[in-house]
């Protein structure tokens, strides 16, 4: 474990329960920094970060400062890393929680997990960080299953409703459309994430790039070519082609992306196989 990162079980609230991981600012920082994001969430992340920063004045007009997002979309597109950015900018350690430790074979623990962990966050400043938040989260009308489940959402109800405006709480999912409604509304800021389109790709494959010896007209190529990859899949491939380069001693090439596409296989392309 780097020196930059903690577990929570060494906390002072936590008694011995290990249920998230702390990053540093330093460190939320360099894995955010060849973060790329769509122009409206640029936009939405911007004025986020500007009413923070602004807080005196909303006080003044009585106006709540905005402290609960959600992020939804798809694998891959950057969800995770927008909450090391976030953290980043604000200034304030991430704390994510670790949903296998947090959800409990006997359910009422996980509600009494759930209270610890934003308890924590109500007194250390810091980003509470959940992923996969479906997983507390889901709606309560047909989880049959688990009747108990209905007790933690309602638990995790309470603590966002108790959650002060100095924290701020982000979760992401990929299953928005099963989570509670009730839980849904408590978030004043949402943002959609989706596979890069066309410009947001070869943005992000030049900052791969990098001045990493290339053919001509390479990054451009690559671009029309990894057509419906996410941006983890673009990072995975070119990562694959370099080392490739690196071995052989020569530059990127149409060649050596098109290999590591077939080695590293993009999800959309097997499933479009069958
Ligand atoms: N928008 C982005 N900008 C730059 N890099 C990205 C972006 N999205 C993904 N990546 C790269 O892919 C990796 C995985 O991204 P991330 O963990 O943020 O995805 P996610 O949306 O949280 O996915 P999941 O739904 O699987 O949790 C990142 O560490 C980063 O290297
Ligand atoms: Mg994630």
């Amino acid at each position: 474990m780097s020196k930059n990162r903690r577990n929570y079980g060494k906390m002072p609230l936590t008694k011995g329960i290990e249920m998230a991981s702390v990053y540093s600012v330093k460190e939320c920082g360099h894995r955010a920094r060849h973060i790329v994001l769509s122009p409206e969430n640029k936009m939405i992340t911007g004025e986020f970060l500007r009413i923070i920063d602004m807080k005196d004045q909303f006080a003044v007009h009585d106006v709540p400062v905005p402290n609960k997002m959600m992020m939804f979309g798809p694998p891959g597109t950057g969800k995770t890393l927008t909450a090391f950015h976030l953290a980043h900018q604000l200034e304030l350690p991430l704390v994510t929680v670790r949903l296998d430790a947090l959800i409990h074979a006997h359910l009422g623990e996980t509600g009494s997990n759930v209270r610890r962990i934003f308890e924590y966050a109500r007194i250390e400043p810091c980003v509470l960080f959940m992923d996969e938040f479906d997983a507390v989260a889901r709606t309560r009308d047909n989880n049959d299953e688990v009747k108990e489940m209905a007790r933690v959402v309602n638990t995790l109800l309470q603590c966002l409703d108790e959650f002060p405006e100095h924290c701020i709480f982000i979760a992401a999912t990929n299953l928005e459309t099963e989570l509670d409604n009730a839980i849904w509304r408590r978030f004043d800021t949402k943002m959609v994430y989706s596979n890069p389109a066309a410009e947001l790709r070869l943005e992000y494959i030049r900052r791969l790039c990098g001045d990493f010896p290339s053919e001509p007209g390479l990054q451009e190529w690559a671009s029309e070519k990894m057509e419906g990859c996410s941006y983890a899949d673009l990072e995975q491939i070119i990562l694959k082609a370099k080392r490739k380069a690196i071995i052989d001693n020569i530059p990127l090439s149409r060649l050596l992306i098109d290999l590591s596409i077939q080695e590293y296989r993009p999800y959309h392309l097997i499933a479009a196989q069958g």
